[in-house]
Formats: structure tokens, C-alpha cells, sequence
């Protein structure tokens, strides 16, 4: 583990995604993750919103798949956050 960042994984044992959605979902409004998912009622803004907020907190987010068998989600954040200035701050 690098001792710079934590690390938060979050596993699930839904549909899973396939591997050429896999690098779509974190856009806003993508709600192709799964052909499965059809039905499921959503906005598409949920995985674009934690990417920003990772991203502002100088981290990022990703997910490893197998459709059929489900998906973990990682979220890094380093522990030290950098110092910023009020225009990053309001950008
Ligand atoms: N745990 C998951 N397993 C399988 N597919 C997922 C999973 N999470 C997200 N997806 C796929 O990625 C798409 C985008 O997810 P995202 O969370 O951004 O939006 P949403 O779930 O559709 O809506 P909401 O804004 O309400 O969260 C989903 O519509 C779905 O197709
Ligand atoms: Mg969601």
C-alpha cells in the first residue's frame, strides 16, 4: 500500500460491466454500464459526481468488472491534502 493515499474499495456482486463500458460510466450521464440494467432508474450523474469531487481532492476513482459476476469500485485520496488557492478552490 502506498502510505501516501488511502484507499477505499467497495465490492458488489450485481450485473457487472462490460469491459467497453467500463471506461464510459464515470461520464455524466452514461447509463450504458450494463445491458441488464434496462430497467433500473437512474441519472446518470452518481459515479460523474464522486470522479469530480475525487479529482478536487487531487485522487481518482476506477473499477474493475466481470459481467455476470459483479464490480469493486476504487476510490484514492491522498492523506496530506495540497494546499490551494481560492481560484482552484472556485473553479
Ligand atoms: N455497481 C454497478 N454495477 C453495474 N453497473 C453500474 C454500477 N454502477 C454504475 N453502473 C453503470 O454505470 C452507469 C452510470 O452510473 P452512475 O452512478 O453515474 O449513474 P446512475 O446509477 O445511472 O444514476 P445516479 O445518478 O442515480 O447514480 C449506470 O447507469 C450503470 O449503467
Ligand atoms: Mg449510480
Amino acid at each position: 500500500m502506498n502510505p501516501e493515499n488511502v484507499v477505499f474499495e467497495i465490492q458488489d456482486h450485481g450485473p457487472g460491466i462490460a469491459p467497453l463500458d467500463i471506461d464510459k460510466i464515470f461520464d455524466k450521464f452514461s447509463r450504458n454500464g450494463s445491458k441488464d440494467n434496462g430497467a433500473l432508474k437512474g441519472s446518470g450523474l452518481g459515479l460523474s459526481i464522486v470522479k469530480s469531487i475525487a479529482e478536487r481532492h487531487h485522487g481518482k476513482v476506477w473499477a474493475v468488472s466481470t459481467l455476470g459476476k459483479g464490480s469493486t469500485f476504487f476510490l484514492q485520496v491522498p492523506i496530506t491534502q495540497i494546499a490551494r488557492t481560492e481560484k482552484e478552490i472556485a473553479s
